[in-house]
């Protein structure tokens, strides 16, 4: 085996919104398989917010954060090219955490899921809608957010990867599904392609008085991806016995200094409100049936979604910063090979 592998590493922790210097892009032979080991090309990288976490600047992630000179860490989905562990044979697809790298060589232990093509579900929904993110979805908004047909639910980031699916999976379950996005061009697409009711655009002022308008019988599910100030001028819009699934904190994971603290806290007690943070491993033992849905209702055309995929791994830092500025459509990934 005489392998190269092109790897980003996290080269130190960005001030702010990361830049390019903040990675290095290197070429890496990789070693000799040993046994119980394999080797996977990679074909897609997926991008994901909880990245930043892990550059540092006062998070962690699921208690980690990477060290400099750090393969970053990512999701793959690719095939594996060659093997000495009897678990995985050469041509199996899967997803592991295999890091932003061309070609890794992994014993397992990294690997999420084997890929078993199914009619008509693209590979690549196995990095977006049937993976971890339309899971966070599902998960998040069946289990903590428990909404009833009927019912109105709100989510924000509504034109990503999460956002998109937790309002298509609150349609197919009788709901009234309205989203909050930035821009004109992200509302149309959350309601003419995702098929949301209405649309809210952050970015165009007075946020409250639109979610007002769009929901005229009040919130009972908020599905939060962004926290702080948003989630602020939420809280008052909310039913009694609202829900409040809290997936993510999108407005902060690039802020600078003291964080901004919400103020109507006073609410949860007046409208008995629930809010409950989730990790999506934490339902690991519902993936198989969730996942068993969401592939279900990509191959219907229930759920559809977009991507926005760049193309090679060293243009990932620059999709990475792009994602956290809002310039992607979508899931956003990273075409390997
Ligand atoms: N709990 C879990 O296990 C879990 C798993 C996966 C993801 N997540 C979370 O789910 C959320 C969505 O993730 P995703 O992968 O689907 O990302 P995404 O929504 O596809 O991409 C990020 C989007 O966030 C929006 N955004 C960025 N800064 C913002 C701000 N200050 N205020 C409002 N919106 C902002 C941008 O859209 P606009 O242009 O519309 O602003 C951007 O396109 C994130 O919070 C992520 O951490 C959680």
């Amino acid at each position: 085996m005489n392998v190269t592998s092109t790897q980003v590493l996290f080269k130190r922790e960005p001030q702010g919104f990361p830049t390019v210097a903040d990675f290095d892009v290197v070429e890496t032979k990789l070693p000799e398989l040993a046994p119980g080991q394999f080797l996977v090309k990679g074909l897609y990288l997926s991008l994901d917010p909880y990245m930043r976490m892990l550059m540092g600047g006062g998070w962690k992630f699921r208690g980690a954060s990477m060290a400099p000179g750090q393969v970053m860490v990512g999701r793959v989905l690719g095939e594996v090219l060659e093997s000495k562990n009897a678990g995985f044979k050469s041509g199996e697809l899967l997803v592991a955490s295999l890091g932003w790298q061309t070609y890794a060589v992994s014993d397992g232990t990294d690997v999420e899921l084997k890929v078993l093509p199914k009619d008509g579900v693209p590979l690549t929904a196995y990095l977006g809608a049937c993976g971890s993110n339309g899971l966070s979805a599902w998960a998040g908004l069946k289990m903590i957010g428990n909404p009833k047909a009927g019912e109105t639910v709100l989510v924000s980031a509504a034109a990503g990867s999460v956002g998109s699916a937790v309002g298509q999976i609150a349609k197919s379950m009788g709901c009234r599904a309205i989203g909050i996005a930035g821009g004109e061009e992200k509302c149309r697409l959350v309601t003419e392609e995702f098929g949301f009711d209405a649309c809210c655009d952050y970015k165009s002022g007075d946020l409250g008085n639109q979610i007002a308008a769009a929901a005229s019988n009040g919130v009972d599910v908020y599905f939060d991806n962004v926290g702080a100030e948003m989630l602020d001028t939420i809280l008052p819009l909310l039913n009694k016995f609202a829900r409040v699934p809290v997936c993510g904190v999108l407005s902060q994971y690039n802020a600078q200094g003291e964080r901004y603290g919400v103020k109507n806290t006073r609410l949860l007690f007046d409208k008995s409100l629930r809010l409950q943070g989730f990790l999506v491993n934490q339902y690991r033992d519902l993936h198989d049936q969730g996942r068993a849905e969401l592939e279900a209702l990509v191959a219907s055309g229930g759920l559809r979604y977009r991507e926005t995929i760049a193309s090679g791994i060293e243009n990932a830092p620059e999709a990475f910063i792009g994602m956290l500025n809002g310039r992607n459509l979508g899931k956003q990934l990273v075409k390997l090979s």
